[in-house]
């Protein structure tokens, strides 16, 4: 199974770090997923939540306050996150940090502008059409341009992929969705190369004979959510810590 490293491993790292992602490197992370969202000035910049305190949905990850999407790019990148010492990284820093032979699994974020994305964080939204997304995605392709790492984009929103494709016709994307016949629907309708459900939303289908592509499943964040991926089918574990699959295979109970 391939091993995911979820915002580089956010149990044992400072979550979408640059510090995070040379760990993941370390401990041997086949992929390293992490989120994009856009600064005020269109910056993409590798952050989870909508704000950098602990307004709204956010979770006060850093030492600086508001939305991103309306903090100019210094200010976002000179946050320091979860009193590591570490900042919030531009896009382009961050995949500078990962060697060619790991993958980088792109996740795209609502960046909460109405002028790179669909805006805040609504489920109407979810369905917005693939041009309100150009900007943005314009934005992230140009820095991952020339990279050669594998690359693989997965997000909630489908018109986000589909924005992606449009760009870039043999781009490798995943949807992502707690419901896995709705994340089936987004990739049969993308082609996707990847689908990527919640382990509980695969679990609840027991869709172990349906899939029809590779499935990585999250958050992975112990041996028995491990087991139990395996025992379903998947093919790759979105997880925050390494190491869940290096038990003698002969203890195992999946
Ligand atoms: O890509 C899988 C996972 O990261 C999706 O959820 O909220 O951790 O970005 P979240
Ligand atoms: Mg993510």
């Amino acid at each position: 199974m391939r091993v995911i490293a979820h915002r580089g491993f956010a149990g044992v790292a400072p979550e979408n770090t640059i510090a995070a992602a040379r760990n993941a490197v370390s401990l041997g992370a086949d992929t390293i997923e992490f989120d994009v969202v856009a600064t005020a000035d269109g910056t993409p910049v590798v952050f989870h939540d909508s704000r950098l305190d602990d307004a709204g949905e956010s979770r006060g990850l850093t030492d600086a306050s508001g939305r991103v999407c309306e903090t100019d790019t210094t200010t976002v990148t000179s946050a320091t996150v979860l009193d590591s010492g570490q900042t919030v990284p531009a896009l382009a820093d961050f995949i500078s940090a990962v060697p060619a032979g790991v993958g980088l699994n792109v996740e795209l974020k609502n960046p909460g502008r109405n002028d790179l994305c669909p805006g805040p964080l609504k489920q109407k939204h979810r369905r917005a059409r693939r041009e309100v997304w150009a900007p943005f995605v314009d934005r992230v392709l140009d820095v991952l341009a020339g990279v050669d790492n594998a690359v693989l984009f997965s997000s909630f929103y489908e018109g986000s992929l589909e924005a992606v494709r449009d760009y870039r016709p043999t781009a490798r994307v995943a949807p992502l969705s707690d419901d896995f016949a709705a994340a089936r629907r987004m990739a049969r309708h993308l082609d996707a190369d990847a689908i990527h459900p919640s382990l509980s939303g695969l679990r609840d289908a027991d869709a172990t004979r349906s899939l029809d592509r590779p499935c990585n499943v999250w958050t992975v964040r112990d041996w028995q959510h491990a087991a139990t991926a395996r025992r379903l089918g998947a093919d790759g574990l979105i997880t925050d810590y390494p190491g869940l699959l290096d038990w003698p295979t002969d203890s195992r109970t999946s």
